[in-house]
């Protein structure tokens, strides 16, 4: 069993998100999500629209994920991936070469971002399509 970990807020779920889980469950065969908890956000200066225990929901519905497990600092990925057995760590490459660390614990793996949605792109467009319906 090839056990692989991943970590992100995951706010407003999306298909860079799905995009990202489903190429990361296929580089094994269990899936452990690391999902930011509000308090590890705040402290990150990122607020989510979605709680945590919502966003952990609905990483928890999704087939390719066995296992939503709480964020809550940035110093838990060693420990984590020793207690849940991780032999892959996989984050989007916007991360590239800022969990290096790690590869004296497992390997590590920055998988290319799908280009052109984000969180923050959807929550700021949202906003935007308020405005302008106020507006009018
Ligand atoms: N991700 C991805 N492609 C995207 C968006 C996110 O592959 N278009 C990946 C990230 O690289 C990360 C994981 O999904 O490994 C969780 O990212 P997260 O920060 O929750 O998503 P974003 O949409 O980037 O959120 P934000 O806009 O708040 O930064």
């Amino acid at each position: 069993m090839r056990r692989v970990i991943t970590y992100g807020t995951f706010d407003i779920l999306h298909y860079g998100h799905i995009n990202l889980l489903k190429r990361a469950k296929a580089l094994g065969d269990y899936l452990i999500v690391g999902c930011s908890t509000d308090e590890f956000n705040l402290m990150k200066g990122k607020k989510a629209f979605y709680p945590y225990q919502e966003r952990k929901k609905l990483l928890e519905s999704l087939r390719y994920v066995d296992l939503v497990i709480p964020e809550e600092n940035w110093e838990q990925k060693p420990l984590d991936i020793k207690n849940y057995y991780a032999d892959v760590f996989v984050m989007g490459d916007d991360w590239a070469g800022k969990f290096d660390f790690l590869k004296q614990y497992c390997d590590v793996i920055y998988l290319p971002r799908t280009p052109d949605v984000s969180s923050s792109n959807t929550k700021n467009y949202i906003n935007e399509c308020d405005k302008i319906s106020f507006r009018q």
